[in-house]
């Protein structure tokens, strides 16, 4: 029903390509007092959306045949942002072909080097573009606790975090709709199951039919969904049924931003519109203590996994190496005494299995801890793979490889080990839930991720 082509809005180039409720949710100790200062085709290492006309295009071979007129002169807001980002593109485009491992550009806190980046250069000329133009408006519209409120505890915390950092808006933010680049629909799918899902139900409809109430209330009271078809909006949620709440609005499914956890490529998760969110299980809602790790040689077993056999992965990983062996450590309960956070700075690898959906956390908690992340998953993008190339600090291993395990990390030499070592060192820093957010960390990463996907569509008034 909804056709694409009457989107007015055409396809660019570009690209780099539970839990406790409660109802004052995000009760962060923001500590440090400096806080500072936030479609066409998108950007994608993947695979290009369906309804991509035009080739898409990546950080790492650049951008290529993009719009070049530049509607500049007129009054129209929209017209004028969308000329700085036909330059914006430009100059990503001109940092492409430096592939010098290590950015040119110049930055006081950090300069992106090494291979875990696709392309340090484009990367970094982008994020520093990012941080001079970007503007996010926040809808005013819809009350707390289902709106404008998250949890930052738990398994859930991304979710809260991105919400409650964007409503209190030290970046980024615009109270101008007419200046932002991208809008933010801020409702909490964890607190919409919460307050509205009646334990033990199948279907969360109660919970699909807000969501589309509150589009519908968005789209009647603004005129900027109706212009975008929903392409320059973004709804960030960590829970499960994120996918399938926004399916309740077919141009939330499939054009707006989805930054998700659960970023499953069967359940529609696109990488080039969607986001990959971590998940990180924050027990008391703090980092501190968690970041950070003994050397390789204080680090005497090859793989360890604790958790509970959730979903098929689980099981098969569970079946296969469930107490025993004593260099692949699998538990579905840790023995007393024996604390998880120590087995994770014990180990050289830790294994990331699925569980009753893609994302884990163990992904964040490995590299905390500095132990190199074993990935085992089916159709999951892992967050920022967009910038940074995976393969060089973690490792995939596929669900039917469950059995060679040992041999796979094994097969490992002493030398690449210590190289990704010190490569999860250093993206450590883009996974960093920092109470105030600190520059390149993971609330500014996400933005960024969202930066780009923005960067993909072109909007007409
Ligand atoms: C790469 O960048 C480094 C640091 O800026 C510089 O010293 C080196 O000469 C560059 N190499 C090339 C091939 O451009
Ligand atoms: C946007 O489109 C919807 C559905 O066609 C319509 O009901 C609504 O009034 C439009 N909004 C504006 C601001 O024109
Ligand atoms: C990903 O989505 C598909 C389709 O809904 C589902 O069958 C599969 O179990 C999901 N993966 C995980 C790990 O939940």
């Amino acid at each position: 029903m909804w056709d694409f082509h009457r989107r007015r809005l055409t396809t660019i180039l570009i690209l780099l390509p539970l839990v406790l409720i409660s109802v004052i949710a995000c009760k962060f100790s923001f500590s440090s007092p400096l806080a500072s200062g936030k479609k066409s085709s998108v950007s994608s290492f993947f695979d290009s959306g369906k309804y991509q006309s035009e080739k898409p295009l990546n950080l790492v071979e650049g951008v290529d045949d993009f719009h070049a007129q530049n509607p500049a002169s007129s009054p129209n807001s929209v017209k004028k942002i969308e000329a700085r980002l036909v330059k914006v593109r430009q100059a990503i485009k001109e940092a492409v072909p430096n592939r010098n491992m290590t950015s040119l550009h110049e930055d006081p806190d950090y300069v992106p080097r090494g291979p875990m980046y696709r392309n340090a250069n484009a990367f970094h000329r982008s994020y520093l573009e990012m941080e001079k133009l970007f503007k996010i408006y926040v809808y005013k519209e819809g009350d707390r606790p289902l709106f404008h409120n998250g949890i930052c505890k738990s398994i859930y915390s991304t979710e809260g975090r991105l919400i409650s950092e964007l409503e209190k808006g030290t970046l980024y933010k615009t109270e101008d709709p007419d200046e932002a680049l991208v809008y933010f629909l801020p409702f909490s799918v964890v607190m919409l199951v919460e307050y509205l899902h009646i334990p033990g139900a199948r279907e969360i409809h109660a919970i699909g039919n807000t969501v589309a109430d509150y589009i519908k209330v968005i789209s009647q009271k603004h005129r900027f969904w109706n212009r975008s078809q929903g392409a320059d909006h973004f709804m960030a949620s960590c829970h499960d049924w994120a996918p399938r709440t926004t399916s309740y609005v077919p141009n939330l499914f499939n054009n707006a931003i989805r930054v998700l956890c659960n970023a499953n490529t069967s359940e529609g998760f696109n990488p080039s519109k969607d986001v990959s969110l971590p998940e990180i299980n924050l027990l008391t809602g703090e980092i501190t203590g968690l970041v950070g790790g003994p050397s390789p040689s204080k680090r005497p077993i090859l793989a360890f996994f604790a958790g509970r056999l959730h979903g098929h992965i689980r099981y098969l990983l569970l079946e296969q190496w469930k107490e025993k062996d004593s260099d692949v450590q699998v538990y579905e309960s840790l023995p007393k005494g024996v604390s998880y956070q120590t087995m994770l700075r014990r180990s050289r690898f830790c294994l990331c299995p699925s569980g009753y959906e893609v994302a884990s956390p163990r992904v964040v908690e490995a590299i905390y801890s500095e132990c190199i992340p074993v990935l085992i998953s089916d159709g999951y993008i892992p967050p920022l793979s967009d910038v940074l190339n995976w393969k060089t600090f973690s490792v995939q291993v596929d669900v039917k490889d469950i059995a060679n395990i040992k041999t796979i990390l094994m097969s490992i030499s002493q030398r690449q080990y210590l190289r990704m070592h010190r490569r999860i060192k250093q993206v450590q820093r883009h996974f960093v839930m920092n109470p105030s957010p600190k520059r390149f960390d993971f609330f500014h990463m996400m933005i960024h991720s969202i930066w780009l996907r923005r960067l993909n569509v072109r909007i007409e008034d």
